[in-house]
């Protein structure tokens, strides 16, 4: 029988708040988009708390903010952690709770047990979430398993139009450097997160063991008409392009709900220029995310989508239609060894554990690519998450890292 481990629900409360701080917006909301001035102080706590837990901090080329607890033998290390930057505005718990998680059973394991066998790393992504660079989604874990080109520092682009080679330059970054952020030496990648779903609340079950992660592409479509006035100019003689992004939307979200579970689609942002009520539109730029965890059921997905796309575009000739498509996370299946032991530690801790899979994406589906990896998901209050009413109590929060440290210490004891 393992030795059941205590975590603080206090202490794990203390840290989330606090850091909740670097970015505050609204009561309850965190806006801290990559790279700013929230960012730097929040990658500063992180950092701050990895040293106070007697951890080596360092930070990479891109910007992760990684700490260690070095090991008595030399060879693969073992690692665990989330990311910094959210959602605009997001909650208080994506992310943040995988990195304070880490640092906490990683402090927890040491004082107990000193050191481990094998070096223990925690890591603080800087930037999963794309809030600041559209299709930048999970650019820190990409950094890391070898993926992402120095080129794409001058084609990645902010919303704001600052190159992602500036955005780095903005924080003391050298792009030219991203390279030197690979790492070849971990064996193994866990990352704690909230569900952001509903099904652990309603199964009543204290944590999920990730064993696929959904695979996503989102399409910018961009739609040009003619301005006019909103009284005089006839219904006949306009050209607005509103009438074919009306016609897409429509279609891609009952495309979704036709294919049914799992399939999901989402028209989250949508730019109407100029925007005002008695303006004929000019243009519209609309995004449609849409994910499925099976790579057949994704191209299904997509292949739909883009038929909508060239429909919509051939019933308006009068308008100007165009999109583009950017590939987000491959649909991933988890280590199945690692899998297998998460749900092992979890059922030594005494904790109620279910296999499930997540339709969020997560730097652990980049880590997977290279790395043997896999998850672990806390329950989210009503399945809220991506806004500012994320909440999962610290008692919950806690038995998440008191099985997350039980995972670390098989691996790295
Ligand atoms: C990130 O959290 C995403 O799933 O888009
Ligand atoms: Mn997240
Ligand atoms: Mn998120």
């Amino acid at each position: 029988m393992a030795e059941i481990l205590t975590i603080d629900p206090a202490l794990v409360e203390r840290y989330i708040m606090t850091l909740a701080q670097h970015g505050a917006c609204g009561e309850t909301g965190v806006c801290r988009a990559a790279y700013t001035p929230a960012w730097v102080a929040a990658q500063q706590q992180v950092a701050d708390w990895c040293a106070e837990a007697g951890l080596t901090v360092w930070r990479d080329a891109v910007g992760n903010q990684w700490g260690r607890l070095a090991g008595t033998e030399a060879g693969p290390v073992i690692a665990t952690g989330s990311h910094i930057d959210s959602q605009l505005p997001g909650g208080r718990y994506d992310g943040a709770l995988g990195i304070i998680g880490g640092i906490i059973a990683v402090r927890a394991l040491k004082e107990r047990y000193g050191s481990p066998r094998r070096s223990l790393d925690v890591v603080s992504f800087c930037q999963e979430e794309g809030s600041r660079l559209p299709g930048a989604n999970l650019l820190a874990s990409r950094a890391i398993v070898g993926t992402l080109a120095t080129e794409e520092a001058d084609t990645l682009r902010s919303y704001d139009g600052e190159t992602f080679r500036e955005v780095l330059a903005s924080v003391g970054l050298d792009a030219d450097r991203i390279g030197e952020a690979v790492r070849d030496d971990i064996d193994t990648f866990l990352e704690l997160h909230i569900e952001q779903g509903p099904i652990l609340e309603h199964e009543r079950i204290a944590v999920g063991v990730v064993e696929a992660i959904t695979g996503s592409r989102t399409y910018t479509v961009t739609i040009t008409g003619r301005a006019d006035h909103g009284g005089a100019c006839p219904m006949d003689l306009r050209r607005d392009p509103l009438v074919a992004a009306a016609a897409i939307i429509g279609e891609v979200l009952a495309t979704a709900s036709s294919m049914g579970r799992p399939a999901v689609t989402t028209v989250g942002r949508l730019l109407v220029e100029p925007n005002y009520p008695a303006i004929v539109p000019e243009r519209i730029v609309l995004t449609v995310n849409a994910r499925h965890p099976e790579l057949a059921g994704g191209r299904a997905l997509f292949a739909r989508h883009e038929a909508t796309f060239a429909t919509v575009a051939a019933a308006n000739p009068q308008l100007g239609l165009t999109w583009t498509g950017t590939d987000g996370g491959e649909p991933t299946v988890c280590d199945p060894g690692t899998v297998r032991l998460l749900a092992a530690s979890a059922h030594d801790q005494g904790v109620t554990a279910k296999i499930m899979p997540s339709g969020a994406l997560h730097d652990c589906q980049i880590m997977a690519q290279r790395y043997k990896a896999a998850m672990l998901f806390v329950p989210s209050k009503d399945g809220r998450s991506h806004t500012p009413d994320e909440y999962t109590a610290p008692e919950e929060l806690a038995a998440g890292i008191q099985v997350l440290a039980a995972a670390l210490h098989r691996l790295a004891y």
